[in-house]
């Protein structure tokens, strides 16, 4: 088989991608590890930055995202006793939009079933060859038969364990990386969420984060040990917990209910040099990750997706290949900043078990100045919102 574009991958990225280029009778074929359900079926974050609201709209797939997705004008952070909103419509005149990876995915999914674009779901030992070549192809095995496509470019869309970025050799790639001493245990529940905004809290117990899919499904998060399991936590225990670290006035309003998805995931930033090798290119995950301390995951997996979609755009329409030469450095510029956000919150938010004395007091020092001075709220607030592709 050949096709023009292979994406590795069938996550939010690649179907978005995928979905952008079918729009211009690009041809791509998107290979999946596991199942559609078993995709749909993971609990992501769920705050989209406009950029990545118009990339939706601009590949036709944002109409539920738009009738049911929760514009947010802005976030409350807390410490101490004190509580604080950033207010992004006054300071950057830009919202954001609340509306579950999920939901995302589901679109996308439908949307590309509508176009008749081609996924192989189950796609096993999947990998690529000739990345450096004018001719590479990916092989995979499919219900047990070994399958070889052939295609101009690869994309990698299949997450920080997926194949993609091994492929890239050694001496030529640089990892950085950094990992945080703690974990997000994060619970799913039926229930109203506890403040119409996004509440992010620093409390001497540590982190905690009130956040919602809809009306009626919120989503909480507590800082936890990395040896804790889900198992260690009781939905009593965690919503006991949860409670001793939000503000009193939230505490005493907080509905509680079962959990529906209970799950503990690590915190680490990392970042992976150059993202392309030849013909192959690294989206998302699979080059870069962020702690989830500002929802910048899916965000950023978008500006790749739209460095790489302009890219393809004018070398399949004019024969121009400038941006695909130009996507690593210029994906990379934007990573580099939403990893200095990412990691700027999450040091202001967290508790690391090996803070002194002094650093507590430079914490809160900084939440202080955060709380009382505009220039710095601005800082954060476009951070926020996202910074321009
Ligand atoms: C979420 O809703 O899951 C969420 C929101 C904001 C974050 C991280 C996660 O910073």
């Amino acid at each position: 088989m050949r096709t023009q574009v292979v994406i590795i991958g069938g996550g939010p990225s690649g179907l978005l991608l995928g979905q952008l280029l079918l729009r211009q009778g690009i041809d791509a074929v998107v290979l999946e590890r596991r199942t559609r359900d078993y995709v749909l079926g993971r609990i992501r974050a769920g705050v989209l930055e406009v950029g990545f609201v118009n990339l939706m709209q601009e590949a036709q797939v944002g109409a539920r995202m738009l009738s049911e997705g929760i514009p947010h004008d802005g976030i409350r952070i807390s410490y101490d006793d004190e509580l604080f909103r950033i207010d992004f419509a006054r300071l950057t005149g830009t919202p954001v939009v609340v509306y579950g990876q999920t939901e995302v995915t589901r679109d996308l999914y439908d949307a590309r079933d509508a176009a008749g674009g081609k996924t192989v779901f189950r796609a096993e030992n999947v990998q690529i060859h000739g990345a450096n070549t004018d001719a590479p192809h990916v092989t995979y095995s499919e219900d047990g038969q070994i399958r070889r496509l052939d295609c101009d470019y690869v994309i990698g869309c299949d997450g920080f364990h997926g194949v993609s970025r091994r492929t890239i050799p050694q001496n030529i790639r640089r990892d950085h990386e950094k990992a945080y001493p703690f974990g997000w245990l994060g619970v799913l529940s039926q229930t109203p969420p506890v403040s119409e905004e996004l509440i992010y809290a620093n409390s001497e117990r540590g982190f905690a984060l009130c956040s919602m899919r809809n009306p009626n499904l919120s989503r909480y998060y507590v800082q936890c040990p990395l040896s804790d399991q889900p198992g260690d936590w009781s939905d009593d225990r965690f919503w006991d917990e949860l409670r001793r670290r939000i503000p009193p006035a939230a505490a005493e309003t907080l509905i509680t209910g079962p959990s529906i998805e209970k799950s503990i995931a690590p915190l680490r930033s990392f970042v992976s040099e150059p993202m392309r090798w030849g013909r192959l290119f690294l989206c998302g995950d699979a080059g870069h990750i962020v702690p989830p301390t500002g929802a910048k995951g899916l965000n950023t997996a978008a500006s790749d997706v739209h460095y790489l979609y302009q890219g393809l755009l004018s070398h399949y329409l004019d024969g121009d290949s400038a941006g695909l030469d130009n996507y690593s450095a210029d994906a990379l510029l934007r990573i580099w900043k939403v990893e200095r956000f990412s990691w700027c919150m999450t040091n202001l938010l967290h508790r690391f078990p090996e803070q002194s004395g002094f650093d507590l007091r430079i914490q809160r020092a900084e939440l202080e100045f955060l709380h009382e001075n505009e220039a710095a709220q601005m800082v954060l607030a476009q951070n926020y919102v996202g910074l321009p592709y």
